[in-house]
């Protein structure tokens, strides 16, 4: 071989190894993996545009079902403003199942006239007006779940009047369509998107019944990869499990998406809020509250507006955090390698006893020597700390409440 080939050769093998490596190490600084990746791999090409990082925002159904209308809507909105949550990222304001009553003699869907007097437009322009992006909810079968009318067979239609009323978000459910093709349901509502002409983010929630991490980028760009999440221990650390194992579908413009959060309804410890909240931005899911933002408490606001943690989220990397240590007894330690060089670790405590957990550099690909630690949720600087050897006492260590976690973002050098 020439040395020129073997010189590109050998730059293309290097190339190469930096793109598959990139993503699952902290230390250097990286590049977001192409978008055009997919299309080398034979699956649609992705529109980063409309989701860099994965998107935040409010979705109506995990506290208020199907009591939705437009004045919670309207209040949810202000709410948005003055609690800092559009500031600190949260754009989308999103109604979940039941603003759906029927279909007009041509077909068109029909918003519910005693909930939504005003109409879908009005409520889209006053959504607009506050700076924040609205969304909607259907499902690709004949009903959504909760048995109001969907899309099948009117995506077309239905994606029209979205884009005539401003939507820029639409959650396309999967109740009552176990006998259709997911892959071709979803990509006929995505072109039907287009066809509407307006950017609007597709949120597939298909549950991970089929795989959707295989079929659904470049069709939606986010896809839940679980059941619904309940707002218990239980079920947080069952969906963190699921999800966990996914990391390597993520990416810029693709987002695996284990559902709302259940931060600040009542039913979890603060320790266990900070965890799921932790869990989510290490995990790069979209960070959609599902609280009553109107009525938030200090420690909710707390957890939901930890701009340190949602930075975590929404680097601009875009890798999804994973499991670097798994202890037998329900201690994880999580890397999450961020575009400025630095590492996000998660410390989780699954089990209900407080534990001593401990890393070591070279387990989250950060060179030997002496790195900075922050703590992001006390905010404070835990100053250098060095690997100084195999010794437990010469690691980095974490205490961690039950059901709990410590995060902390490492940079290295001094
Ligand atoms: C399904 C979805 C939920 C919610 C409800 C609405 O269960 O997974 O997130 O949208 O339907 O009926």
């Amino acid at each position: 071989m020439k040395t020129a080939t073997i010189f590109r050769t050998t730059s293309f093998i290097l190339g190469a190894a930096l793109v598959l490596f990139a993503p699952t190490s902290c230390g250097s600084k990286t590049q977001a993996p192409a978008p055009a990746e997919n299309v080398k791999s034979g699956g649609p090409a992705i529109d980063v545009s409309l989701a860099p990082t994965p998107p935040m925002g409010f979705n109506t159904w995990n506290k208020f079902g199907c009591s939705v209308d437009e004045k919670l809507i309207r209040e949810t909105a202000d709410a948005m403003v003055a609690t800092g949550m559009l500031e600190a990222g949260y754009k989308y304001l999103v109604i979940d199942d039941c603003w759906q009553v029927a279909r007009d003699a041509s077909g068109r869907i029909v918003a519910d006239p005693q909930r939504f007097p005003a109409g879908m437009k009005a409520l889209a322009d006053y959504v607009h007006g506050k700076g924040l992006l609205f969304g909607l909810y259907t499902d690709v079968g004949p009903k959504t779940c909760a048995g109001r009318p969907a899309s099948f067979g009117f995506e077309d239609m239905d994606a029209a009047s979205y884009a005539e009323w401003g939507v820029d978000y639409v959650k396309v459910d999967w109740c009552n369509a176990d006998n259709l093709d997911p892959r071709v349901e979803y990509t006929k509502f995505r072109d039907a998107l287009r066809k509407a002409g307006r950017p609007i983010v597709l949120s597939i929630c298909e549950w991970g019944r089929n795989d959707p991490w295989t079929w659904a980028p470049g069709v939606g760009q986010l896809w839940r990869t679980t059941a619904d999440i309940g707002d218990n221990w239980e079920s947080v650390a069952w969906i963190i499990n699921a999800n966990s194992r996914l990391y390597e579908s993520a990416g810029p413009g693709r987002w695996n998406d284990p559902d709302m959060l259940e931060v600040g309804n009542g039913g979890m410890t603060r320790d266990e809020y900070k965890a799921h909240f932790s869990l989510w931005a290490i995990m790069a899911a979209p960070l959609m509250a599902g609280n009553d933002l109107r009525v938030m408490t200090e420690e909710t606001k707390e957890i939901l507006l930890n701009r340190e943690v949602i930075e975590i989220d929404q680097d601009l990397l875009g890798v999804q955090g994973r499991i670097v240590i798994d202890r037998g007894y329900g201690g994880q330690v999580w890397m999450k390698p961020l575009a400025d060089g630095s590492c996000a670790v998660a410390f989780l405590n699954l089990s209900s006893k407080e534990l001593e957990l401990y890393v070591r550099w070279a387990q989250i690909g950060i060179p030997a020597g002496p790195a900075r630690v922050r703590d992001l949720w006390a905010h404070k600087d835990l100053g250098v700390h060095s690997d100084l050897g195999t010794h437990f006492d010469q690691r980095f260590k974490a205490t961690v409440p039950p059901h709990g976690v410590v995060l902390v973002r490492i940079r290295p050098g001094q």
